[in-house]
């Protein structure tokens, strides 16, 4: 089955490893078990005695208890059995996608985003619409437009609060509006939330799953609580007929999440306050030092992220992304992610939640760059 290249990770396939200045990375900074067990409080030795002494059998198959808990604790009406363990939010993107999408099912998706919200439902044979993000409404759906492209037959609308690669934050009333058309409609309402809890102000933004009984959020370890290597993520929703699918097809696809990853999901969960605090302390400085970056730069402007670690920054200079990204990290070592990635053509992805001092080196090595395109 034909599926089209997801270009932003091809882009980071081809070129992180090898990056001096690597600005592109989309998790607040990842940590070691070591920094987990010190912002976790939790004893190492006891830890790792415990993994020895256990049989690595496929254990809690609808994933473990302790883990399911933790996730819940991020919600306000989701129990234990509304969630579903998967391989990453990637996974869980892909498992929702495939329990529940079918050909000649018309699907509707915000653009930009994440690419998996609308290039698998096309490669399963829906019928795509985009919802364009635009800058000047701050890269927010316009649910006038939303009510347009919806009929009575649409099967699913994919959201992703807050946004990558923008950093806009859909408030709860914008939610709840958005929620209203997909109630008129029956249709799901699939909402990436991988980047929740990364917000600029102090609060947690709403997830879909408690705004909306046909709501269906996905998230993961790996952003907010830095802990990509676990490869852990999960779907949480109400609604039981997809909790039915989801489950059915996870027997074919996946059967159970590895045991220690989800252990330590567990603890890092259990945990979370610490880990919160560590990743808005990251994101709000981190912050701070890109808009006064954008601010001393003449050729680039960008809409101020409210939440998450990307942000989307447009440069007056008529040079492809593609171009002006791969020149920029030959000749200066800067790796950022070209806007076309993005369908969003003469601008650059800048993932600010990295190392303070990578950041800072890195945007010093873009103002070099651009000091060669003045001459
Ligand atoms: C919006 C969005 N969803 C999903 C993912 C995949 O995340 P995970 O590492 O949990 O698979 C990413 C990674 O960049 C992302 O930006």
């Amino acid at each position: 089955m034909y599926i089209k290249p997801f270009l932003v990770e091809e882009w980071m396939n081809a070129h992180e490893t090898g990056a001096r200045y690597n600005i592109a990375e989309t998790c607040v900074d990842s940590v070691s078990l070591n920094e987990l067990r010190e912002l976790a409080g939790v004893d190492g030795r006891a830890l790792w005695e415990e993994f020895c002494g256990r049989r690595l059998t496929y254990g809690d198959i609808e994933g473990a208890p302790a883990l399911r808990e933790g996730i819940c604790g991020l919600y306000r009406t989701i129990s234990p059995g509304c969630v579903i363990p998967t391989h990453g939010a990637a996974g869980a993107n892909h498992h929702v996608f495939c329990s529940l999408i079918d050909p000649g099912d018309h699907v509707v998706s915000v653009m930009p985003t994440y690419q998996q919200l609308y290039s698998i439902p096309e490669s399963f044979g829906a019928r795509v619409s985009p919802l364009p993000l635009r800058e000047e409404n701050g890269y927010l759906p316009d649910p006038d437009e939303l009510r347009r492209l919806v009929t009575p037959g649409t099967k699913m609308i994919c959201l992703n609060n807050p946004n990558n690669p923008t950093g806009a934050l859909m408030s709860g009333e914008l939610l709840r509006q958005l929620a209203e058309i997909a109630r008129e409609a029956d249709a799901y309402l699939l909402c990436d939330e991988v980047y929740r809890h990364l917000n600029q102000e102090d609060g947690w933004s709403e997830s879909i799953a408690d705004l909306y009984d046909k709501g269906i959020s996905v998230s993961s370890m790996s952003k907010v609580f830095s802990l990509a290597g676990l490869r852990l993520g999960w779907i949480a929703t109400r609604d039981r007929e997809a909790l039915k699918a989801f489950m059915s097809r996870r027997d074919y696809n996946l059967i159970s999440c590895g045991m220690i990853d989800e252990y330590v999901a567990a603890a890092a969960l259990r945990s979370r306050e610490a880990l919160l605090a560590r990743s808005r302390r990251i994101v709000r400085e981190n912050l701070a030092v890109l808009d006064a970056w954008i601010d001393s730069e003449p050729m680039l402007r960008y809409v101020r992220p409210r939440a998450g670690t990307t942000a989307l920054v447009h440069y007056d200079h008529p040079m492809d992304s593609y171009e002006f990204c791969t020149r920029m990290y030959k000749e200066t070592g800067a790796f950022v992610t070209p806007g076309d990635c993005f369908g969003q053509p003469r601008t650059m992805r800048i993932g600010y939640a990295c190392d303070a001092q990578v950041l800072r080196d890195g945007l010093e090595a873009v103002s070099r760059f651009l000091r060669t395109l003045e001459r």
